[in-house]
């Protein structure tokens, strides 16, 4: 039988109508559409699902949708602010944080739990925090240089644009073309 809930996520309530054994993790995917949560290993140990739930870290992957009936839930979408990214989110594209990008989200909300608590914690502290997320491709000083820029302030305003422009100077410079002529 299903179980009517309403879940603010991201500061938006929405009402469901769920099977009572729904994980979070599902309901976000595949009722609500917020798909930048991913799974990894389905059984609480990567982080790759990590959300917050009342300001509180959890892996979604092992928390029953029922069980956040009217709480408040922050995804990596909640995170950016009208087309501002938010300061974790910079200083992993900035210090290149990720590479496959399937645990970035997760190790993003982890870092966002911790700053919220402590904004100034010890490179230790980031360290222990962020053991829970299991990243196959970084080698973890990425990840761990990324947070720790948020945390000395060292992420740069303008980043982003300049990608941007190096990369429609790249275009501009017509690399893409194919090579190999016949004619
Ligand atoms: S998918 Fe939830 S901890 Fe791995
Ligand atoms: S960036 Fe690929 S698993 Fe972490």
């Amino acid at each position: 039988m299903k179980h009517a809930i309403t879940l603010g996520v991201n500061g938006q309530p929405y009402e469901l109508e769920i099977e009572p054994n729904r994980l979070l993790l599902q309901v976000l995917r595949e009722e609500i559409g917020l798909t930048g949560t991913k799974e990894g290993c389905a059984i609480g140990v990567c982080g790759a699902c990590s959300v917050i739930v009342e300001g509180r870290l959890v892996s979604s992957c092992l928390t029953l949708a029922v069980a956040c009936q009217g709480k408040e839930i922050t995804t990596i979408e909640g995170l950016a602010k009208d087309g501002v990214l938010h300061p974790l989110q910079q200083a992993f594209i900035e210090y290149g944080g990720f590479q496959c990008g399937a645990c970035t989200p997760g190790q993003i909300m982890a870092a966002k739990a911790l700053l919220d608590e402590n904004p100034k914690p010890s490179e230790e502290e980031v360290k222990e925090w962020m053991s829970g997320n299991l990243c196959r491709c970084t080698g973890y000083y990425k990840i761990l240089e990324s947070v720790m820029a948020v945390v000395n302030n060292k992420i740069t305003a303008e980043f982003q644009f300049r990608k941007r422009d190096q990369q429609a100077r790249i275009q501009s410079l017509d690399v893409y073309k194919s090579v190999a002529r016949t004619d």
